[in-house]
Formats: C-alpha cells, structure tokens, sequence
C-alpha cells in the first residue's frame, strides 16, 4: 500500500462560524494504481487532496491520518497529517506531486520553462545543470511538445492552454513520483485536448508505475483511466468500489443520479 487515508476530517474556522468541509473519508491507494475521485462541487474533494500535501488554508484544522509508504522498504511510514513543514516539502513534488486545473497556479510567469524544470531537477534529483536539462527535454518530447528543445526556452504564456497543461504535467513526473494527483487537470480544455492529456498521463504512469489519484466531474474519464473510484457529497464518502462496482451496481442513490446524467454507452 502507498497511501493510507483514514478518517481524515477537515473543517474551516470562518467569521461565519465553522464550515466542516470533510466528515470522515478514509480510502487507500496502492503503488501503481489509479483511483477517481468523483462528486459534486463543494464536496471536499480538493481539500482533502490538499491536506495530503499540506497545502490547506491557515484557517483549516485536519485530523485523521494519511500514511505515506517510506520509500526504503523496511522503514516506517510517514504520516503526512500534522507533519512538520521540512517533512512535507521533502515529500511534495519528490514523491506526491499534483496538477491542477490551472497550470497557471503551478508556473511561474517570470521564469522560462527551462529555468523552472531545471531547478526542480536539480532540487529532487540531485542533477548537474546539464543533465537537469536533458531530462527536461526528454520529459517534454515524453508529453508530445513539439520542438521540445526549441519550446523549453519559452516562457508559461507563450503556450497555449493545451500544452501549459502538457509542460505542468512535465514538471509533475519529472521528479518521477510514487504519486500523482491530479485536480480536475483536462476540465479546461476542449473534448479532442483532453483525451490527450489523458493519454499522455496514462502513457508516462505506465512506464513509471505511478500511482494516480484523479479528480474529476466526469465519470466517463473515471472508467476509462482508474480502476476504482470514491463518490463524494457534501463532505461524505458516499460510495467506494471498484469501476464495475460503481457502475454496475452502485449502492448510493447520489451514485445511481450522477449514472443516470452521464450518456449510456451500450454494450
Ligand atoms: N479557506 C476556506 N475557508 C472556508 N471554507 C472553505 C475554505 N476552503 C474551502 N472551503 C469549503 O470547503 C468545502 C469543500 O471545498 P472543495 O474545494 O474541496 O470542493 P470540491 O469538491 O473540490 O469542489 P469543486 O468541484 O467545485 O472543485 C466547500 O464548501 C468550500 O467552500
Ligand atoms: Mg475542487
């Protein structure tokens, strides 16, 4: 086992009064393995993905545990929940990294592609300059960026909206992961982009056995990439099976409603 969630419980402290964003989700994810995360807006799917990476607001309280594998067989795992910041950055981009929506949120602006991919290297690889930099090429030409050698040097806005997705996916796997999330990564972009983008995640997990955790709207992309999914509504876990499971004989009416939205597919 790589990720081991266990009744992880967020809430937000507002002038409101308290907002409990997430009750008591617990789920585990194996190396390699790629699992959905389906619900409707507002369900906590992106803060309980954050809280994994530490990456919550100040005003969050999380508890629970969410255990990360150590990466030397043999030694205890880590618990990421309530983990000290030094803990967390060892473990972020390393070993989990994540991709959003907006690739915007992960580039920097002022910094040419090739400088942002060759630090990161450099950080988590322990690469000289020139090594860092004929990785990150590969690791262009490996999400299909044409001219890869030419492209690195631009900057984030001289990419269109497709391939800022591809570099941030680029950026992601180059440090080589146990584990990727991805937040809603492809909600952005056109039907043809997106199954794109798709496949290229699909393609460089299969070479590097990365785990995939994967945030989305769609059930359609669900099926086709992970092998089981967990349905969130209003801060609850509402279902968790494999993909057959879910589809076919789906235990919560709020699943049944989401099926019932989507297009059938015969046979
Ligand atoms: N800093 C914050 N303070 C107060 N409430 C917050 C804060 N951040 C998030 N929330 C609340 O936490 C709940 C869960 O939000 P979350 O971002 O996880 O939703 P989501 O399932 O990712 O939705 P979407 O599909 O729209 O991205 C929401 O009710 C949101 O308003
Ligand atoms: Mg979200």
């Amino acid at each position: 086992m790589l990720l081991d969630v266990q009744n992880l419980k967020i809430d937000f402290e507002t002038h409101a009064g308290r907002v409990d964003a997430v009750h008591d989700l617990s789920f585990s994810i194996d190396r390699g393995e790629a699992v959905g995360i389906v619900g409707e807006s507002g369900s906590g799917k992106s803060q309980s993905v954050l809280a994994l990476m530490g990456l919550l607001a100040g005003n969050a309280r999380v508890s629970g545990s969410a255990k990360l594998a150590s990466a030397q067989a043999g030694e205890p795992s880590i618990e990421l929940v309530g983990a000290k910041p030094r803990v967390l950055r060892r473990v972020r981009g390393a070993r989990i990294a994540m991709i959003f929506q907006d690739p915007m949120t992960a580039l920097n602006p002022h910094l040419k592609i090739s400088t942002q991919m060759i630090e990161l290297l450099r950080t988590h690889r322990g690469m000289g300059r020139r090594e860092a930099m004929k990785a990150a090429i590969e690791m262009m030409e490996a999400v299909r960026i044409p001219e890869a050698a030419r492209r690195i040097k631009y900057y984030p806005h001289q990419f269109s909206g497709g391939m800022r997705q591809r570099v941030m996916i680029a950026m992601a796997l180059s440090c080589e992961p146990e584990l990727l999330i991805a937040d809603e990564p492809t909600t952005a972009l056109d039907v043809t982009v997106q199954d794109e983008i798709l496949d290229v995640i699909a393609e460089l997990r299969e070479r590097t056995n990365t785990a995939l955790l994967l945030i989305t709207h769609d059930l359609g992309v669900v099926a086709g990439q992970c092998s089981r999914a967990l349905v969130m509504r209003a801060g609850d876990l509402v279902e968790h099976g494999s993909i057959d499971k879910v589809f076919n004989a789906p235990e919560a009416e709020y699943t049944r409603d989401l099926l019932a939205a989507i297009p059938r597919l015969e046979g």
